[in-house]
């Protein structure tokens, strides 16, 4: 084979091309296992020794050559294509992309939530970040001296040109919501039953960040109200959750607990996803799940039956109107879900992290 040949043959090739295919199909004549750049290659030995150092070289620096010349037909059809020459298959290719974004796994769990209450025909309604300290505690019969009401636990606003954070009015102060409860309110009282909504967003508390807290969080809200709901219509659609999110083999368990907007309340424990709520790691025998710690059980959510102060603050009457509600965080189930164990990986945005989901 005349090197030299070849390297004309190749500025011709090279100048023809109008196509990714055709493109492609130089390369296998060039640089394809049978090719010609291959062909040389395995010429070398059977020259005499004093030739094979200067035919080597040679035959690099086609290889190189060639090399360059599809690494500048390749941008020039996938960029903007060569002038007088772009065939109309060219117009329709993709442009360049090397690596397409995705959603943030907590969207991606949220929406995953959401669809599956959607399915049994929740809407999905958003709420304001800033919120009246009515619908974040009054409206929900938590009393004044809650808690969860003082400034450590609840960012309040200090409006402008008020000493004070008071607002003046009957809404009180202005906070940054720390639950996504005070969504029942404004749905209840713009809207009549029956209602079955869930509300995602983000929440809101003054916590020193660490492996389990994050003064910004995201919970998903969900509730309904009818004449006839009652506990088992919480119970079912709960399980239809747990089941979709965590897996068929989930099984599901209710705690009596208290919380101001429910009677009664009840935190919601699935079985641990890791030892299967056998409590044990590995095989069966020996230490404490990790997970779980032993305790079998995890626990995913608070939630209850609508106490009838709340539907007299938005003016329902409790007689003739029953309803659930439940709240989530997000980032805890996107953590046992995915056995993440640091929410701070959440919001690092460490492109290592996102790059799994
Ligand atoms: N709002 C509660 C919290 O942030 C969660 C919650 C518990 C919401 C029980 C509910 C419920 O709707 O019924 O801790």
């Amino acid at each position: 084979m005349d090197i030299n040949l070849i390297k004309t043959q190749v500025d011709s090739d090279f100048r023809e091309i109008a196509s990714l295919e055709e493109l492609e199909a130089l390369r296998l004549k060039y640089l394809g296992r049978k090719g010609v750049v291959a062909q040389l290659t395995s010429s070398i030995p059977q020259l005499p020794p004093q030739e094979r150092g200067q035919f080597g070289r040679e035959v690099n620096q086609l290889k190189n050559k060639i090399l360059s010349l599809f690494a500048e037909q390749e941008g020039l059809i996938a960029g903007l294509g060569r002038e007088g020459k772009i065939t109309p298959e060219e117009f329709a290719l993709p442009g360049a992309v090397k690596e397409l974004g995705h959603l943030h796994p907590l969207t991606q769990v949220t929406d995953e939530i959401c669809a599956v209450f959607e399915a049994m025909g929740f809407s999905v309604v958003e709420g304001p970040e800033i919120e009246s300290e009515f619908n974040n505690f009054t409206g929900l019969n938590i009393p004044l001296e809650h808690p969860s009401r003082d400034a450590f636990d609840t960012f309040y606003l200090r409006m402008p040109g008020s000493a004070q954070s008071r607002r003046p009015g009957k809404a009180g102060k202005l906070l940054l919501r720390s639950h996504t409860s005070p969504a029942q309110i404004r749905v209840m009282q713009s809207r009549r039953p029956p209602l079955a909504v869930v509300v995602p967003g983000r929440v809101y508390r003054p916590d020193a960040v660490d492996a389990s807290h994050s003064f910004m969080f995201h919970q998903i809200e969900g509730f309904m109200v009818g004449r006839q709901i009652r506990f088992s219509d919480l119970k079912g659609a709960l399980e239809v959750f747990a089941k979709a999110v965590f897996g068929k083999e989930i099984k599901m368990r209710f705690r009596p607990h208290f919380f101001p907007f429910t009677e009664p309340s009840a935190e919601a424990d699935i079985s641990c996803i890791i030892c299967r709520g056998q409590g044990r790691a590995g095989s069966g025998q020996g230490k404490n799940c990790p997970v779980c710690h032993g305790k079998r059980w995890l626990e995913i959510l608070g939630c209850g039956m609508i106490h009838p102060n709340v539907f007299k603050q938005v003016g329902y009457d409790p007689k003739k109107y029953a309803g659930f509600a439940f709240g989530m965080g997000v980032e805890r189930i996107a953590m046992l879900k995915y056995g993440i164990s640091d929410i701070r990986l959440f919001f690092q945005n460490d492109l290592r992290f996102l790059k799994q989901f």
